[in-house]
């Protein structure tokens, strides 16, 4: 065949990426961990096509037609697969390999919206184009030079991205992704993703780990310090399913990953009002239970996400209403059904909890831990190549 379709996950890092080594190869400053979304709720979906037909290369994102040819991390995927599709495939897959190739790739959720679309994104783009020339083995090592936290989406359930050691060769390095636990190893966990209204334009994470890795004083206490540990605690807390020391060691990495963007100079703020407002909120959830029951974290963004069991979701959430009141009706709550329960009379009051003025909050997703990319069958190119 020479048109394959995938589709391929979120993730959401409990320990974070931030900062470089080396900016070409997309090696990472730290080891970090992550949860895989399911793709029910959100995905990217790319199909990928060669045809000796094609007179050049071509790329459309979220049904716009976009440069291929000055897009570095884009040829650096497509080379590095093609590759190892060279040393490894069949005659048949070999030709293709001379052919140009058409992409078309969307999410199903929106790109402004800044939820880990890129990592999303490759991982489809890399896991495709091994279907296409018949590539087996480990992708992350490819994804991860499209977008770092790309090599975490190519698996499912939690997921440890290795920074490796210093050498000339991919191997030696060894910055790759490995599955810590699968998909179904702690079903009762939920991520609930409260995505902010905000119409600021934010540094982006390239950008912002960039000047870090350059400026912060911070960060080198983080990468020699902090990291190694929590990595150490976070796999543990993960393997035991222990939840009270997953949430906390979540909650602290998040917090100091906002810490070395504002010690980075000039500053990078990705947090507003309403993500302070919402950590507020957590812990003062957690203290009214006697028990941390509820973990956040935030990326390159305001959106928070948050962990707990599914048993607490309905509570969370009819707080969270409370606090932050909405007008949106339809497609307010997404993903898995949430139900709202009036919650114990006390708890505003106990909580010191006030509403907010209203949609602060533009949506939320509730989902849960998935596997990694897959094959699907409906293409997003017709048989001459063109989008759908
Ligand atoms: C804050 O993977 O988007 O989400 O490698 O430059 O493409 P590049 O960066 P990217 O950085 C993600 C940073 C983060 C933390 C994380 O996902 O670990």
């Amino acid at each position: 065949m020479n048109i394959v379709t995938c589709i391929a996950p979120v993730n959401i890092a409990v320990i974070k990426y931030w900062g470089k080594r080396n900016e070409d190869l997309i090696l990472p400053l730290n080891d970090s961990i992550s949860a895989t979304l399911n793709m029910d709720q959100m995905r990217a979906t790319t199909t990928v096509m060669a045809s000796p037909n094609f007179t050049e290369d071509k790329i459309w994102l979220n049904g716009k037609e976009e440069a291929f040819l000055t897009n570095p991390r884009l040829l650096n995927c497509v080379r590095e697969i093609k590759v190892i599709a060279k040393q490894n495939s069949s005659a048949e897959e070999n030709k293709m390999l001379d052919w140009h190739i058409h992409i078309c790739s969307e999410n199903n959720f929106p790109t402004a919206a800044g939820l880990a679309s890129s990592a999303a994104g490759y991982a489809c783009l890399v896991y495709a184009l091994a279907q296409l020339y018949g590539v087996k083995g480990d992708l992350s090592t490819v994804a991860r030079q499209g977008s770092g936290s790309a090599c975490r989406s190519i698996y499912g359930g939690f997921v440890q991205w290795h920074r490796g050691m210093e050498g000339d060769t991919e191997e030696a390095r060894g910055s790759f992704a490995e599955q810590l636990v699968n998909e179904s190893h702690w079903p009762e966990l939920r991520i609930v993703i409260l995505v902010v209204n905000d119409v600021k334009k934010k540094t982006s994470s390239a950008i912002g780990m960039k000047r870090s890795t350059e400026t912060s004083e911070l960060l080198r206490h983080r990468i020699q310090i902090s990291v190694p540990r929590r990595i150490e605690a976070m796999k543990k807390a993960i393997r035991e399913k222990d939840f009270e020391t997953f949430a906390e060691v979540t909650m602290k990495d998040s917090n100091q990953l906002h810490a070395v963007c504002l010690d980075t100079y000039p500053p990078a703020v990705y947090m507003n009002d309403v993500s302070h407002s919402i950590v507020e909120l957590v812990h003062a959830y957690n203290s009214y239970l006697g028990k941390t029951e509820v973990a956040y974290t935030f990326d390159a963004g305001p959106n928070a996400c948050l962990f707990l069991m599914e048993k607490n979701v309905s509570d969370m959430l009819s707080l969270i209403n409370y606090a932050f009141p909405h007008s949106n009706g339809e497609g307010y709550f997404r993903g898995i059904p949430i139900t709202t329960r009036p919650l114990p009379e006390d708890i505003h009051s106990s909580l010191n909890v006030k509403p907010h003025r209203a949609d602060l909050l533009k949506y939320i997703i509730q989902t849960k831990l998935g596997p990694g990319p897959r094959q699907i069958e409906e293409h997003l190119l017709n048989s001459s190549g063109e989008p759908i």
